[in-house]
C-alpha cells in the first residue's frame, strides 16, 4: 500500500463529528503512550501530522485520517491514564466505546502493546472486549528498539501467550523510531481492507 497523501479530515467527539461516507476505516486501540499516534506517523512518513507526546493523554479526540482517499486511519485517545480527572476518563471511555461499537465503516483494530511488559489488566480487558465483538484484529508490539535484540524472542512468547494469539492471528513487532515493522503491518492492513500492495 502506497501512501504519499494524507489529510488530518475529521475530529470528532461524537458521531456527528465522523466523515461522513463509506471508506473503510481501520483504528488504533492501547493504553495512553503505547504508541498509536507515533506509529501513525511512521505508517504515513510524516514527522509530525498526528502530535505526540512523553505525556501520556494526548490524543483526546477521535482523528480520521484519510489515506488516499481510500481510507481511513482512526487514532484514538488511549486508555488507563491514571491522572486523568475520572470525569475525563469516563467520557473518553464512552466516546471510545461509541466509536468501535457502532461503526459500520470499521473493518479492523490494530491493538498496540508495549513489547517491554506483560499486557495490563486494561490490555486483557480491551483484548477480550474486542475479541468478543469478533473484530478482525491486528497485533502490534510497539517500541521495539527499546530491548535488546536477543531479548525480542523471549518478550514476544509472553505477550502471545498472554493474549493466547493463535498461530492464525497477525502480529508484527514494531518501531516507530527505525519504521521496523512498517511494511509488515501496512501489507496486513492493505490485505484486510482490500488495498493492493502497489496501488
Ligand atoms: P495517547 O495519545 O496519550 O493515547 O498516546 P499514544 O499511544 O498516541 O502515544 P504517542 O504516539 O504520543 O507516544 C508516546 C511516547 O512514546 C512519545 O514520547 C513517543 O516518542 C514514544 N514512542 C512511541 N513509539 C515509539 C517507538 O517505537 N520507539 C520509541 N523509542 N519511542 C516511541
Ligand atoms: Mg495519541
Amino acid at each position: 500500500m502506497k501512501i504519499n497523501n494524507v489529510t488530518l479530515e475529521a475530529v470528532a467527539v461524537a458521531p456527528a463529528g465522523y466523515p461522513d461516507n463509506f471508506k473503510p476505516e481501520i483504528a488504533f486501540v492501547g493504553r495512553s503512550n503505547v504508541g498509536k499516534s507515533s506509529m501513525i506517523n511512521a505508517l504515513i512518513n510524516r514527522k509530525a501530522l498526528a502530535r505526540v507526546s512523553k505525556q501520556p493523554g494526548k490524543t483526546r479526540t477521535i482523528n480520521f485520517y484519510n489515506i488516499e482517499d481510500k481510507l481511513y486511519f482512526v487514532d484514538l485517545p488511549g486508555y488507563g491514564y491514571a491522572k486523568a480527572p475520572k470525569h475525563e476518563m469516563a467520557k473518553w471511555g464512552a466516546m471510545i466505546e461509541g466509536y468501535l461499537k457502532n461503526r459500520q465503516q470499521l473493518k479492523c483494530i490494530v491493538q498496540l502493546i508495549d513489547i517491554r511488559h506483560e499486557p495490563s489488566a486494561l490490555d486483557m480487558q480491551m483484548h477480550e472486549w474486542l475479541r468478543h465483538y469478533n473484530f478482525k484484529m491486528i497485533f502490534v508490539l510497539t517500541k521495539l528498539d527499546k530491548i535488546k535484540r536477543s531479548q525480542v524472542a523471549k518478550h514476544v512468547k509472553i505477550i502471545r501467550q498472554a493474549l493466547n494469539l493463535s498461530t492464525d492471528d497477525i502480529f508484527v513487532p514494531f518501531s516507530s523510531e527505525t519504521k521496523q515493522g512498517r511494511d509488515e503491518l501496512l501489507g496486513a492492513i492493505g490485505k484486510i481492507l482490500g488495498v493492493d500492495a502497489d496501488e
